[in-house]
Order: C-alpha cells, then structure tokens, then sequence
C-alpha cells in the first residue's frame, strides 16, 4: 500500500513538473487578449529565439526573454530547434503605438511585434508575467492575438535617496522592478537638505562635506539623535552606470537637483550662496527648513548653471527635475540681495503672488532658460505655479490634483503624482506598529485613481502626461523596507498608468497581482501582503 502510494505522489509530483499553461492575464492589463482558433504553442528547452533583425537593441532583447524564461521555471534554451518551434522578436512600422506590441501565438510560432525596440520589450515582459511560477519542462501557450500599448506616455516612480542612501545594487534591483511592471521613468531625487549624493567635480565640497550629516534624529521628531555620522553620494561613473542599466531596459533616468529649498547640503558646503551667510549644517532631522539658497547672488546662479551642465552631461534625458518645493521666502525677505534683485527686476506682489514669489519663478526660469539652451526642459513640483513660469515647463502635482488642473490651464504639460494616491512613504494599514511619516494610503486608495476622466476638459486630456508614485525616505531605510512600500502599491500606479481606465477592476488586478507575488517573492522582494489577504 504505501508503495503504491509513494507512487501514486511520484506521479503526480512528474505530472506537476510538466506542461503548465501561460496566463495571459498580467499586469499591467494589456488592453486587448484575443482566444484565437488553432494549435497551442509548446515552449520549451529546444525552443528558438529570432531575432529578425540586427539592431543591438533587438538583439538585447532576445537575451532578456531568454533569461525571463529561466528565472522561474528553470527552462534553458539550449539553442536546438529540434521541433521547429520558435519565439520571433521583430519590428513593424504598421504598430500604431511608440511603446505598442503585438504578440501573436499559433502552433509553431510566437511572433512579438513593436514599432520600436521599446515596443517588443513590453511584450516580452507580458510574456514573462504569462508564464507559470514554477520549474517545468514545457509550457503551453494558449493561440492568442495580444495587442497592447500604454495609455499614458509618462509612467514613473521616485526614489529619494538623499533622506538615506541606497546603495548601487538596490538601485539595479529597483530599475528592475520599474521594468517589470512596463514604467519608463525613473525620477532620481539626488538632493537634500539631509545630504547631497551627486558628485560635481567643479564644487567637491557638495559631496566632502554635503552628503554627510553629523547624526540623524531617532523616531519622528523626537528631540534624540542617534550619534551615528550618516553619509554616501553617487560618483559620476556609478551614475552613469545607472543611466545605461535604465536604458537597456527603455527606462529613463530623471535627475533631481531640488531648489532654491532643500539645500542645506550645498549650504553646509558653500556657506557663501546662503542669503545670511552660514554657518549651516547638513540637516540631521526632517522638515522644511528656512536656510534657502539666496536669489540675490549672482554667484548662485553660476553655481547652479554649473552644476545642472556637470548633470546633463551625464543624464542624456530631455528633462531635468529642478524642484521648487517647500521653499520658506523668509530669508528673501530680509535679505538686502534678494531685495536688491527684485526691485532691479521691478517684481511686484501680482497675480496673487508676492514678490518673493515672483522671484523664486525668476530663479527657476533662468535655470529653464539655461537648460532650454542645450535642449533640455525643466520639471517643477506644483509650487511652480507659484509665479509666471516659462512655456515648456512640465508640473508635478503632488499637493493633491489641483497644480496638474492649473497647469493644463495655463497650457503647461503636467504629471499627475498626488500625495493622497501615490505618496508611498504612507501607512498601508489603519494598524501599524512602524514608524513611518504618516497618512494612510492603501492600495485599493492607489489603484482607483483615474488622472484625467471621460468627462475631463479638453485641455487636462491634452496636458496630462502621466502618473508617478514618490518613495520619499525620511523613514525607509534599506531594501526591504522600501520594497514593502513600494509593492504592491507601485503595480497599482503602474497599471493606471498603462491600462485604459475602463478595463480596469480591483477584483481582477487582485487576482492578476496575486500571481506576480510569486515573482515578488522569487526575487526576495518582501513586499505587503495585505492584499493577497482573504478580508473578514
Ligand atoms: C514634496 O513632496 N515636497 C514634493
Ligand atoms: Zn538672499
């Protein structure tokens, strides 16, 4: 008996390693997934990958798909076509969409379709999200026609790594899971008043003195430092290593040098283009801080022209986050400098605005202007607004969805990454013994955000740009903190991002997000669970 019950589980365990069907059903949700009449599509080890052209992009893909196809069922491609079945990667000028694919699966072949490289490399991860999470020897493909694009053309995530560093493989390991989950934009927030983490060769002191804070303050504002020196920056090879690992992977790397606020880290090193003049330090608790740069020294403007063209010498992207945010004018207004700059402008209290205002949308657009002159386009936070900015200047609206409203307004494009649906530094549960900033934002908040509805004005359907989610740090330190804020809620913005609004259902993402756990898991990633949870 028990033999025959060893056996009976041998066979079941062999059945279990065999074939296993792809599930088309991903996120983000491609748009459309057509059953299609016909043979299945058996992959496995003798499966072929062609690559039916020479582009190095192509060809890169392929390898990709190749070690998509290994991570989780453990099949190898051995390069023998011994069955003729084959996996072709090619470009079609006919797909509609820059980002677009379609996928075509019947009998011996699969055909992955883009307009661009781009476009294919979508595919193939829809592809890896269809395949079983488990090691099997083969792997039925289901015949099916996929034809998918994204809805917005921006789809981003923010890792502040001035709060606290991270290190370059966590970096990596967060490019990775952009990439998974198809966002194409990295939004790199590399300065603060806690620390400057971007090597500029022409002002070392930014990083000798800048990236290091004596100590950090223990809790939420607790009065108690931890004693501890706190420090790290980025040196330009590595950030450049960063930049080329995004691009492989079509993601673009978005610097932030944030000003004139948030800069007690250049203070702290260049005490001179402060309006009183120093001495400052690297702040060692959070907030906002009164100690801005001064817009009254022309120095100042030297310094931050020659600091942005050090940074769009290694970020090829077409925008540069200058910030703006949470800039107290206080000093501005005591400073003889500032005050000298705005009569020497004739800035007048206008508009609603004062003219310390008007000077900080002054100092933003000399940076514009600067930039635009090497072809290169600013992105503000919503504060921008704030006063008459330049044409061209693209608005992150994070103080809620009103600066995204305002901007289409005035004709500017917009990002929409409002703190109530995409702040991911907030609690993800009512009952939480962590430390964490605050707020409470859990995924089903994140997922039901719809940036721009069918009844939007024309000209928010026109501006609105895409969607974003910020992991600002103040309280996340190392990887697995940060994933468990980050997943599953940036999947939740992803599929916004992605999916048209009507064919997305928290029900189905739930399910669909369940099975990219296993994934998630896989990769070590110790991400919430409070979704997969059955609620009572
Ligand atoms: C921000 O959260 N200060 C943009
Ligand atoms: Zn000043």
């Amino acid at each position: 008996m028990k033999k025959i019950l060893l056996s009976v589980a041998l066979m079941i365990a062999s059945i279990s390693l065999h074939a296993t069907d792809a599930n088309y059903q991903v996120v983000p949700l491609p748009q459309s997934i057509t059953a299609e009449k016909g043979a299945a599509f058996v992959l496995d080890a003798n499966t072929i990958i062609n690559v039916a052209s020479n582009d190095e992009a192509m060809r890169r893909n392929g390898e990709f798909l190749k070690q998509y196809i290994q991570e989780k069922t453990g099949i190898v491609l051995n390069g023998m076509n011994k069955k003729g079945n084959t996996i072709t990667l090619k470009l079609n000028a006919k797909v509609e969409n820059e980002e677009g694919y379609v996928i075509t699966v019947k009998g011996k072949n699969i055909t992955v379709e883009g307009k661009t490289p781009r476009g294919v490399f979508y595919g193939i991860q829809t592809l890896r999200k269809s395949l079983p999470l488990e090691k099997v020897e083969n792997v039925t493909f289901p015949a099916t026609r996929i034809a998918d694009y994204p809805r917005f053309a921006y789809r981003g995530t923010m890792l502040d790594c001035a709060r606290h560093y991270f290190k370059m493989s966590f970096i990596k390991e967060f490019i990775d899971m952009l990439a998974l989950h198809n966002i194409n934009t990295f939004h790199w927030h590399l300065t603060e008043d806690q620390g400057w983490r971007a090597q500029i060769d022409r002002y070392p002191k930014l990083t000798e003195v800048g990236s290091k804070r004596a100590q950090t303050v223990i809790g939420r504002m607790t009065g108690l430092f931890d004693e501890t020196p706190y420090g790290g920056y980025y040196t330009k090879d590595e950030m450049r290593e960063v930049v080329k690992y995004a691009a492989d992977r079509y993601i673009t790397v978005i610097p932030e040098i944030d000003m004139p606020g948030h800069m007690l880290g250049a203070l702290a090193a260049y005490p001179e283009l402060g309006c009183t003049g120093g001495p400052y330090k690297v702040a060692e608790q959070w907030g906002v801080f009164p100690d801005i740069l001064c817009a009254g020294n022309p120095k100042t403007y030297e310094f931050v022209n020659n600091v942005l063209d050090e940074i769009i010498d290694i970020f090829p992207s077409k925008y540069i986050h200058i910030g703006g945010d949470e800039a107290p004018r206080i000093r501005w207004q005591h400073c003889p400098r500032c005050q000298a700059e705005i009569k020497r402008l004739g800035l007048k209290g206008s508009n609603g605005f004062s003219a310390e205002a008007q000077l900080q949308a002054h100092f933003m657009n000399q940076a514009a202007k600067h930039l635009a002159e090497k072809g290169r386009y600013i992105i503000g936070w919503d504060e921008i607004l704030e006063g008459d900015v330049d044409k061209g200047t693209t608005v992150m609206s994070w103080r809620g969805v009103n600066g995204g409203i305002e901007a289409a307004k005035r004709g500017l494009d917009a990002i929409m990454t409002p703190v109530n649906y995409y702040y991911l530094d907030y609690y993800q549960r009512k009952d939480n013994t962590m430390t964490l900033i605050g707020g409470f934002l859990p995924v089903e908040t994140t997922y039901g955000y719809n940036p721009v509805p069918d009844d939007a004005a024309p000209e928010l359907k026109k501006h609105i740009k895409g969607v974003q989610a910020n992991l600002w740090t103040e309280y996340i330190i190392g990887r697995d903190l940060a994933f468990f804020q980050l997943l599953p809620r940036v999947a939740a913005m992803a599929e916004t991002g992605w999916t048209e609004n009507a064919k997305k259902d928290f029900a189905s993402f739930k399910e669909r997000e369940t099975r990219l756990n296993e994934l998630y898991k896989h990769f070590g990633w110790k991400t919430c669970q409070d979704l997969y949870k059955e609620k009572k």
